[in-house]
């Protein structure tokens, strides 16, 4: 599991590869990220990482592992503490 509520996604935005900053590319198809049938995600110029909306590594990029997902926790519905996991609380 990679987020504590499916519709919210918490991720460090720093490409797995050599530490770029990928961009936030949700559209399908957007243009310029290298691939056909793009389901949307985040895509890094510098050396094409591509990861999905969950922040999970596409095969074949030099990226080696997915976004890392920091500690966070739901201070309320509209509040999240990053830096604390849910056992803090
Ligand atoms: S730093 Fe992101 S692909 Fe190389």
């Amino acid at each position: 599991m990679r987020s504590i509520r499916p519709e919210i996604g918490v991720l460090i935005g720093i490409c797995t590869h050599l530490g770029c900053s990928p961009l936030f590319r949700p559209e399908p198809d957007a243009e310029g990220v290298g691939v056909d049938n793009w389901p949307g995600g985040f895509f890094c110029p510098c050396h094409g990482s591509r990861f999905d909306l969950a922040g999970r590594v596409f095969n074949n990029v030099p990226a080696p592992t997915n976004l890392e997902v920091p500690p966070y926790r739901f201070e309320s519905d509209d509040i999240i503490i990053v830096g604390e996991d849910e056992e803090a609380a």
